[in-house]
């Protein structure tokens, strides 16, 4: 039956990190007691006003088609989120809502790319963007920031990857593996580069805006760099910030053409976002903070924990330090130097040497475009966050003093 799988199907893989959460959950069933440190998702539930705001919407009947691009007051809420937060200005025909934040991107990509047309992305990169890229015709081009400068993409980077090809650069920040933030002036000066290059989109991935620590001040890009305001769409959703991974509620917002776009190709594929979860988002968007907060601090502490544990650990590095999302990008290409144990030649086996040595599930960093790292989540309990790096710190002893 393979042969009826289309090419384009065909060259699909299942997300890393899903498959690795899936082998974590085997060895659990199997009686181990592995720390999964792999997925990227809150840990906390969904608050209880949003749980409730479904209730109600489901007792009162909402439960038929949406419009296409959304509920009123769900463009409404998201309207007055860029305004009250970000300082941006958008209609509501600037908006639509999909299914979660991968389907703003995916959606976006496949309205805008013809075969061939180039989309540059910075290594290492969120797992998705690839095949999203290339499902929609497209060409990735990578840049390579060094590790040594943080893994942060330099306006002469940025603009040697830039062709007559180039569609679309796609910008996340803060960044899923490495919680890389860019500040505002450093935002301007890749927007003052691709101010000369009219044909270039900007798709900026915002889904971890309001998960910063560390002083960080998250500014959007559109707001950055209001000349490009026009060419930008901004991608975020409900699923980070609110703990609402399973609702699926995300959104786009930019120039008109590119939204109508999509909500055209929206009609054509899932007709709308499931209704209930709509009602939920709203109450979202427009209820209280202190849920957030409460994790957003609880991030910031297992980040500060996992980075102490581990940046003691000779043979692996942290280049960035994160001041934002909920991830540690570890660096072990010192330890294949050390120790030339065929366990670390690549970032699978090594990931797999942790999971069961270790009984630790983390994330290669083949699934971002780099061999030379592994990523961590720390959207755990804190003992598991120190109890992950504490394994991790001893598989890596052992290592070594095998050498
Ligand atoms: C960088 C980045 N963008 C987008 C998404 C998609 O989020 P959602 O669950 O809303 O589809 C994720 C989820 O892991 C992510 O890490």
């Amino acid at each position: 039956m393979t042969d009826f799988v289309s090419r384009k199907a065909a060259r699909l893989k299942q997300s890393e990190t899903f498959a690795i959460k899936t082998r974590a959950a085997e060895l659990n069933a199997a009686g181990q007691n592995v720390v999964d440190l792999s997925i990227g998702e809150p840990d906390i539930d969904t608050p209880e006003h949003i749980k409730q705001a479904a209730v109600e919407a489901l007792r009162n009947g909402k439960t038929k088609y949406t419009a296409t691009a959304g509920i009123p007051d769900l463009l409404k809420a998201i309207v007055d989120k860029y305004w009250r937060e970000n300082g941006l200005k958008f209609e509501t025909k600037q908006i639509i809502v999909t299914n979660g934040g991968k389907q703003a991107l995916y959606s976006c990509l496949d309205c805008v790319l013809n075969p061939g047309d180039e989309v540059i992305l910075q290594v290492p990169y969120w797992v998705s963007y690839v095949p999203m890229i290339e499902m929609a015709g497209g060409v990735p081009v990578f840049v390579r920031p060094p590790a040594q400068r943080a893994f942060k993409l330099s306006p002469q980077e940025l603009e040697a990857a830039i062709t007559p090809r180039t569609k679309m650069f796609i910008f996340n920040s803060p960044s899923n593996p490495v919680g890389l933030g860019y500040s505002e002036a450093e935002i301007k000066a890749l927007g003052a580069v691709l101010e000369k290059y009219p044909h270039v989109l900007i798709l900026s991935d915002e889904i971890y805006e309001k998960i910063v620590f560390r002083d960080f001040k998250f500014v959007s890009f559109a707001k950055a760099c209001p000349k490009l305001a026009d060419r930008t769409i901004t991608a975020a959703g409900c699923s980070k910030s609110f703990a609402m991974t399973g609702w699926r509620v995300g959104w786009a917002a930019g120039p008109l053409a590119i939204i109508d776009a999509m909500v055209k190709h929206q009609s054509q594929t899932t007709s709308n976002i499931n209704s209930v979860a709509q009602y939920a988002a709203v109450a979202a968007l427009n209820g209280p903070m202190d849920s957030l907060t409460a994790a957003v601090k609880s991030y910031a502490r297992r980040v500060g924990r996992a980075v102490e544990i581990l940046s003691a650990v000779p043979g692996l590095r942290i280049n960035s330090q994160p001041i934002g999302a909920f991830y540690v990008y570890v660096t072990f290409a010192e330890l294949r130097d050390r120790c030339k144990n065929p366990l670390v030649l690549k970032s699978s086996s090594f990931a797999r040497y942790l999971l069961d040595e270790g009984k630790v599930a983390c994330v290669p960093g083949e699934a971002f475009g780099d061999d030379d790292a592994i990523r961590l989540s720390v959207a755990a309990p804190d003992v598991a966050v120190e109890s992950g790096c504490d394994r991790i710190a001893a598989c890596v002893g052992r290592l070594l003093k095998s050498v």
